[in-house]
């Protein structure tokens, strides 16, 4: 079983698709063994709870940006929980913190995100309200691998979906969420499952 650490800020509706498809046994090779937060209030924990998950929270009101002082506690407790470097993997769904480079060189390729966009396009906060500003036609989501760089790493899963004339911020961004909420579990599953391996920038099947 792969240890897995969801690292959540907000509402938590990615954490809990993922703990649903453990739940409904499409994720079968993964327990999540702890659910960690820098807002002690956030949603994302009572979800956790409900799932008798483990929950860590670490208030980072002050904290610089990007802090490997903070990361450190952050590591502690996934570590505690199990989620070790080599055989662990770190799900960041809905954190709003920018990991160190010492927290995402110490879990190379054990880190994944979920962006609503199709990076490289509209990285960084509101990703959807860019898209719209733009004017683009088709945005949708990603999920990639975290480096070092904010909404950069490589891609292993994205899904489009189209703008309509009459979006808003929220009804397209419930559009996008929808898929977020498909291929994150999808992602996981084909990560836990060792179908994948990475070449350069490019994340491939590996037969
Ligand atoms: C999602 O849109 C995700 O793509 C972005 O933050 C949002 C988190 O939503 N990184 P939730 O907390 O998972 O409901």
């Amino acid at each position: 079983m792969v240890p897995i650490g969801v690292l959540a800020s907000g509402r938590g509706s990615n954490l809990e698709a993922v703990l649903d498809a453990v739940d409904n046994h499409y994720l079968t090779k993964c327990e999540v063994k702890i659910v960690f937060s820098n807002r002690p209030n956030a949603p994302a924990l009572e979800i956790a709870r409900k799932h008798h998950v483990e929950t860590v929270t670490l208030d980072d009101k002050g904290v610089p940006k990007k802090n490997w002082d903070y990361d450190q506690n952050t590591v502690a407790a996934l570590q505690s929980c199990g989620v070790a470097p080599k055989t662990g993997l770190i799900v960041l769904a809905g954190y709003l913190r920018i990991l160190s480079e010492q927290f995402v060189d110490l879990y190379p390729r054990r880190i994944i995100n979920v962006h609503p966009a199709l990076l490289p396009s509209f990285p960084g906060l509101e990703a959807q309200k860019q898209a719209l500003d733009h004017g683009v036609k088709v945005t949708g989501c990603t999920v990639h691998f975290v480096d070092r760089e904010v909404d950069h790493g490589p891609i292993i899963l994205q899904t489009p979906v189209a703008i309509r004339d009459d979006d808003t911020v929220e009804t397209l961004s419930s559009r996008i969420l929808r898929e977020e909420h498909r291929i994150l579990p999808e992602a996981l599953r084909l990560l836990t499952e060792d179908q994948l391996k990475v070449d350069g920038r490019r994340v491939l099947f590996k037969n």
